[in-house]
């Protein structure tokens, strides 16, 4: 029976995860250590009550139960990402057996449970051993990228059919070289440039490497964290101000990656401020013939921009900030739990966007959701009453559904995240999953919103 908001019988329904939040370090697991490990071995009051990388959500013993569970919330797709210091543990040269066993296994339990892995090769984590050496500020890490990437794809290529080459590569950059919270905690924008830059062509040569394999039919893209800019007002000065925030944020890699070439604007402001990358004569010829086959689209909140009051300090290090002013529009609804407002429309706004202006790319919602503090309070017979996270995806389903209603080429969704987990620098603090899970004892309990999107995902909609 029709539903009122109906999706197409292959709509994709899932959730997604990341290895360093669940998969938790390992005895004897052939691990080498990532720049997490490292950081929360040197300054683990950085970390929200403490908590590091260590065991996170236990993935890495717990799988085939986690996996029958996804399969009970009615999951018909299910994003993870590959560990690179977990399969190649110097970052370049011999590969972890342990891991490939792990992952192989893994893939099995899934696709035999009729659930589609999509796999991300790279969330936020990158080996120690090559941070030593400059990390993604180095030409280096580029060329150890490609050649971990390969190696998936072979190892992997013919079981997995749906390939991510980052997942959310502006959050390292604004973390780890502009804003302080992510290693290294630099702020410095010529760095912040050459990483993105750098970051943009790494992921170019895996998508060039994944076509140029034989015998794939499967399909590579890119996941980004889409922020629509919203001016206070036509203004010019406003306009301005936004179209600077959604350079810096959003098109600084949307277009290199779907479109094949940066904005001139955002060349432009690089150039003006002395930040414009080192570059090799044969990137611009790379980046333009390996744009992406589809786009995984992060949605959490929208940024209300208007122009710059003040005049910056030109002496003090450059911030995109120089740009724009962000502000919060009184009157909004708001994730009370952590500050955001929410604007469902902003994910139509995203998907229109593609449409119009990026070729109508495939792509889906790749990640949304909602981060509840103590959510314990909610427990009601055994089970956590998250109706406020029920509403959310609802809210934001209704937009996926008019944007493909007229024409969007969207196809599936995905919420952050299937079972609690380690969330980096805030570690539990916020949690987000389908399915809760007791970090003392490890034990996992389906949420109202786990069964509420195994109906969703079986009827391929929902009425109201
Ligand atoms: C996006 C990131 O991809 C994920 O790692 C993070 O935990 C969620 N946002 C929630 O903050």
């Amino acid at each position: 029976m029709a539903v009122k908001y109906q999706f197409p019988q292959d709509f994709w329904w899932g959730s997604a995860t990341s290895a360093t939040q669940i998969e938790g370090t390992g005895e004897d697991d052939g691990k080498g250590r990532s720049i997490w490990d490292h950081w929360y071995g040197t300054e683990p009051n950085r970390f929200y009550q403490n908590i590091g990388p260590g065991v996170t959500s236990d993935f890495l013993n717990k799988y085939k139960e986690d996996v029958r569970l996804i399969r009970d919330i009615g999951h018909n797709t299910f994003r993870i990402s590959f560990s690179w210091s977990r399969l190649i543990p110097g970052g370049t040269g011999e590969v972890n057996q342990k891991a490939v066993d792990f992952y192989d296994d893994l893939i099995d339990e899934l696709l035999n449970h009729g659930i589609e892995p999509f796999v991300n090769l790279y969330h936020f984590d990158m080996p120690m051993a090559l941070q030593e050496k400059g990390g993604w500020e180095a030409r280096e890490t580029v060329d150890a990228y490609e050649a971990y990437a390969k190696t998936a794809f072979k190892l992997f290529g013919d079981k997995v059919s749906k390939w991510f080459t980052f997942n959310e590569p502006i959050v390292p950059v604004e973390g780890g070289y502009l804003y302080d919270f992510h290693y290294p905690n630099k702020v410095d924008a010529k760095a912040a440039v050459q990483v993105a830059y750098n970051t943009a062509v790494a992921s170019a040569k895996a998508v060039k490497a994944f076509h140029e394999m034989d015998g794939t039919d499967g399909k590579i893209g890119i996941i980004l964290n889409l922020t629509p800019s919203y001016p206070r007002s036509r203004n010019p000065a406003d306009l301005k101000a936004s179209e600077a925030a959604d350079l810096f944020f959003n098109r600084s890699f949307l277009d290199p990656s779907v479109l094949g070439s940066y904005p001139e604007k955002l060349k432009e402001i690089v150039k003006l401020h002395g930040l414009a990358p080192t570059a090799e004569p044969d990137d611009e010829t790379l980046l333009r013939e390996n744009t992406v086959d589809i786009l995984g689209v992060n949605y959490y909140q929208p940024r209300r921009v208007k122009a710059k009051e003040h005049v910056p300090n030109p002496d003090g290090p450059f911030l995109p900030e120089w740009y724009f002013d962000a502000y919060v529009m009184p009157g909004r609804k708001m994730n009370e739990y952590r500050g955001w407002e929410i604007y469902e429309k902003g994910i139509y706004d995203i998907l229109i966007n593609l449409k119009e202006n990026y070729g109508n790319i495939e792509s889906f919602i790749s990640e949304n959701g909602m981060g509840v503090q103590n959510e314990e309070r909610f427990i009601e017979n055994g089970e956590i009453q998250d109706d406020y996270r029920i509403d959310f995806v609802k809210e934001h389903l209704k937009w996926v559904h008019r944007a493909h209603q007229e024409g969007a080429n969207v196809r599936g969704y995905h919420m952050w995240t299937t079972m609690d987990n380690w969330s980096w620098s805030n570690a539990y603090k916020n949690r987000y999953g389908f399915i809760s899970v007791d970090i003392e004892t490890q034990k996992r309990t389906i949420k109202k919103s786990g069964r509420w999107i195994k109906a969703v995902s079986e009827a391929h909609g929902f009425d109201e």
